[in-house]
């Protein structure tokens, strides 16, 4: 018998209404174990801007910091494009990410079976996909400086009007251990790693190519080959049976990924875990969340799909509270209820129920 403690962030948009769906996972999974689960919740984003005057307050982050794992809804939606970052919600995920040292973001895709007709995608294309994407979540163009617009037309290429500029910088170091991550989770799957990168424009994808041909000697048993990333975004709808782990920089993961949670028929079905250095009595420190957005468009009507949100709750019972039987408890439940037909209208097909975002996860918790 053990206790943890989860910090719990639901955040904006929809994130209150898949979180509380995967918070009833946890709930789930503590009854029919002799496992303690200390849930703190906190505000973040625009719900936290609203009430604390910034996306995330030093109390929160300190309360992340206490916790063995942090549960992460969606933040943003009102703010995008604000110039003050204080009062753009994306700036907590940006802070959490960077002050918790998540280096690492884990993107799991595996289209289920039943969902197949879900998918935009052929189902012969999409049987047997099986990858992860691993993200660099903590360096690139996120993070690097200068990043502003210029109101006066100082530095400009025509004189005249603003111009605006983002960096992107990455070392050696931050190149090596993600790569080192991604080889060795190849180890434990099918021993290959694509690397993506534009090295035919961009110096920090030379130096991304170079560090990882370096640390892949370390890993004879892993192959390594490399990908442009205009032809990685090719291959993952033409032969995405091909990849096994991608690992790439931190822009380039955040699109892909978009991209090839259409495998698996929804943005809702994935679910990310993001890692760092710091372990806990049970595991690693991780942030788990949903890669979908807070998707205003459907808020508070019922209808967003909470799968991913749980499917996050079971990454966070995996790597950092080391529960890997639980974790498969909860990705049994979500592939049971899938099989029984119940759908949120992201994944409707043919034959299946359209169920709310509360029905979901009730039949998943049930069948925990
Ligand atoms: C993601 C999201 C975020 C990102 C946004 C909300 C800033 O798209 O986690 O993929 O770009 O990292
Ligand atoms: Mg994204």
């Amino acid at each position: 018998m053990a206790e943890y403690t989860i910090a719990v962030l639901a955040g904006d948009g929809i994130g209150p209404e898949v979180t509380a769906e995967a918070v009833g996972a946890l709930r789930a999974v503590e009854r029919r174990s002799s496992h303690t689960f200390t849930l703190r919740e906190a505000l973040v984003g625009q719900a936290a801007i609203a009430v604390e005057g910034e996306a995330i307050s030093d109390a929160t982050m300190a309360l992340c910091q206490a916790s063995d794992a942090v549960l992460f809804g969606a933040v943003g939606g009102a703010g995008v494009g604000r110039p003050d970052a204080k009062a753009q919600p994306e700036n907590a995920l940006f802070r959490l990410r960077k002050e918790l040292a998540l280096f690492a973001n884990v993107r799991p895709v595996r289209p289920l079976p039943a969902l197949l007709g879900a998918s935009t995608i052929k189902r012969e294309t999409l049987r047997g996909v099986d990858m992860v994407v691993v993200r660099e979540l903590t360096g690139g163009l996120y993070y690097g400086k200068p990043s502003e617009i210029r109101e006066d037309s100082a530095g400009a290429v025509e004189a005249g009007g603003a111009s605006a500029v983002d960096t992107m910088v990455y070392s050696e170091a931050e190149i090596e251990r993600i790569v080192r991550y991604a080889c060795e989770l190849a180890r434990g799957r099918r021993q290959r790693v694509t690397s993506v990168d534009k090295a035919n424009v961009l110096s920090c994808s030379r130096l991304w190519r170079r560090v990882a041909e370096r640390v892949a000697r370390d890993y004879p048993d892993v192959t390594l080959r490399h990908l442009l990333v205009d032809s990685c975004a090719m291959g993952l709808i033409r032969q995405p049976r091909d990849f096994d782990v991608i690992v790439t920089e931190n822009m380039f993961g955040d699109i892909l990924t978009d991209e090839a949670s259409m495998l698996a028929g929804s943005m809702g079905m994935l679910p990310s875990a993001s890692l760092g250095t710091r372990m806990t009595a049970h595991g690693r420190f991780g942030l788990y969340e949903p890669i979908h957005g807070t998707a205003p468009d459907i808020t508070g009507q019922g209808k967003a799909n909470p799968l991913a949100a749980i499917l996050s709750a079971a990454l966070l019972l995996r790597y950092s509270l080391g529960l890997t039987r639980a974790a498969e408890a909860v990705e049994s439940a979500v592939a049971s209820v899938i099989a029984a037909g119940y759908r949120t209208p992201d994944i409707a097909t043919a034959r299946g129920t359209i169920v709310s975002t509360g029905e979901m996860g009730a039949a998943v918790a049930e069948r925990i």
